[in-house]
């Protein structure tokens, strides 16, 4: 079955899915975007993303001419439409086609695009094994907090990561220390504690990444926002990523190191079995 796009007000088949070359989001990356998982058919935390795709979006002063009430039902039409079980919805939002000029076109209608794409899990091996990852010095901008459609530092570090045979890798901000995954946040559990970057414009506030702090705290694990150091997180009993996709994920290896016994360890398995509780209570 073809896919089908919600493109600016109409649903049409993959094939027939296009904007104008002269959309913003093409000439500038100029916009926002939010992914989130159906479970089973159900959303889940859909009202979150769609909470912070309103918030990436009056951030970059985009005004969006549609509700969360209808851009929550335009996800649900596009999950129905496209029979929609384990997969995601991807949700872009440019600021609208206009001749190319930096600066922001007036009478601009923003261009909405909602599509289904097969979630990327990782795979069995990956999560028996756990992630191996490289670091990499973060060359990103000082707006790591808005989801924004320009994700071109993202692209080549995940590039880097392919290039070096590895999973994925770990930001390491100058003077800032480790502050994320290449698209997932980190966490890494010590003397019975759970550490993670606080939320600053260096990291991207994770709706997993929430959900796993409450999760952790479920758990009766002690949670600590804190800047995090690379000697710090290789010294960690375990290390795990979070994110839509990963959901809880392990590290066990950074930069051909070994973190705690080198295999995926306990806690990040209770974490992930107790946020997949969560899924379940919603999405089945
Ligand atoms: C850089 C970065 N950090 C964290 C996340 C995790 O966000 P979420 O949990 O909302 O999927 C993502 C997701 O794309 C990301 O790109």
């Amino acid at each position: 079955m073809e896919r089908i796009f919600f493109i600016n007000g109409h649903f049409v088949p993959a094939s027939e899915a296009f904007i104008s070359a002269e959309d913003r989001g093409f000439n500038f990356g100029d916009g926002v975007y939010e992914v989130v998982h159906w479970y089973n058919s159900q959303p889940f935390l859909l009202e979150e993303h769609i909470d912070r795709l309103i918030e990436s979006a009056h951030v970059i002063r985009i005004e969006l001419p549609w509700t969360k009430d209808e851009l929550i039902e335009i996800a649900k039409e596009t999950a129905l439409k496209n029979n929609l079980q384990d997969d995601y919805i991807y949700m872009q939002i440019s600021r609208g086609k206009a001749v190319r000029q930096h600066s922001f076109p007036v009478n601009i209608k923003p261009t909405l695009v909602m599509n289904t794409q097969p979630s990327a899990k990782p795979s069995d091996e990956v999560r028996q094994k756990g992630a191996r990852v490289i670091t990499l010095p973060d060359i990103r901008w000082l707006h790591c907090d808005i989801k924004a459609l320009s994700a071109l530092a993202n692209v080549l570090a995940k590039q880097a990561a392919k290039d070096h045979n590895v999973d994925d890798v770990l930001y390491d901000r100058s003077g800032v220390g480790i502050v994320e995954g290449g698209s997932s946040n980190i966490f890494y559990f010590k003397d019975n504690k759970l550490m993670t970057p606080p939320l600053s414009p260096y990291i991207f506030p994770g709706i997993t990444r929430g959900k796993v702090i409450e999760v952790a705290y479920e758990c009766n694990f002690e949670v600590e926002e804190k800047v995090l150091s690379l000697p710090e997180v290789l010294e960690a009993e375990e290390v795990m990523l979070a994110s839509t996709g990963l959901e809880v994920l392990s590290v066990t290896e950074i930069n051909g190191r070994k973190i705690g016994a080198g295999v995926p360890g306990p806690i990040a398995y209770k974490l992930w079995q107790t946020y997949m509780q969560h899924v379940k209570e919603a999405c089945y």
